[in-house]
């Protein structure tokens, strides 16, 4: 049974996916800087390791086999916590993982992070922190799947998904529990393998993943 760490655990998509793992009965390290926002989780399958990402949190990743980045600075930070968590602290995860023999990533990436220059928008600097992190991870000889969400959506879970993106932008959207139980259903059968695609709600089960 794998043990996976959730990195931004105390974050939406992050918590729903320790929910899940856990109701898998799968052993769940989150790793939180503020280990009260965890007091809804329960106790089974669960360690909690208190770290800010802007520091070392290497630690964290002892005895892990898989790693869930789910953290991100959010829309209400300006472009310095963008460097330093989307882009350095996710690339310090990569560091760490491969110090650690991880044998599976998992990255909560975005859609437009393949190619940065292909919207002007406000988004720019979070998908060019994106972008690199995921080159960073690509690189990095780990397996890896790094999943693209569309814009987020508090709707409940759909359980259907797709990987091809609208031709409708404004249909390229998922709901956060749809990101959740597909991160769930891929960390719950790791394999060998490198794959990067974009996820929406769609009409595929997550289960095809
Ligand atoms: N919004 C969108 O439409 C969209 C679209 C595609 C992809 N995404 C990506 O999906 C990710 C997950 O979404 P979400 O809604 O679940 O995000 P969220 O609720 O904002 O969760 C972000 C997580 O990152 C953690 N974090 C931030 N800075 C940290 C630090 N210095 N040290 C430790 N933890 C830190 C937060 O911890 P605290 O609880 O302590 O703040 C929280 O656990 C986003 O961050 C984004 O990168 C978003």
């Amino acid at each position: 049974m794998s043990k996976t760490l959730i990195i931004g655990a105390s974050g939406q998509i992050g918590k729903m996916t320790a929910k899940l793992l856990q109701s898998q009965q799968q052993q769940v390290v989150a790793l939180v800087r503020d280990k009260s926002k965890l007091s809804d989780l329960s106790d089974s399958f669960l360690t909690i390791v208190e770290q800010d990402l802007e520091g070392d949190f290497s630690q964290a990743f002892t005895g892990c086999d898989q790693v869930i980045f789910a953290a991100g600075s959010g829309g209400n930070t300006g472009a310095d916590k963008t460097i330093l968590i989307d882009l350095w602290a996710a690339t310090k995860a990569a560091n760490y993982a491969k110090d650690h023999d991880i044998k599976n990533f998992i990255m909560v990436s975005s859609i437009g992070a393949d190619d940065p220059d292909a919207i002007e928008s406000e988004l720019k600097p979070y998908l060019v922190a994106k972008h690199r992190a995921d080159e960073h991870l690509k690189q990095s000889g780990l397996n890896y799947t790094i999943v693209r969400p569309g814009a987020l959506t508090d709707e409940s879970a759909s359980m259907k998904i797709s990987t091809e993106r609208p031709s409708d932008r404004s249909d390229a959207k998922i709901s956060r529990e749809n990101v959740a139980n597909s991160l769930a259903h891929i960390a719950s059968k790791p394999s060998s393998k490198k794959a990067i695609f974009e996820l929406f709600d769609g009409d595929q089960a997550i289960s095809s993943l």
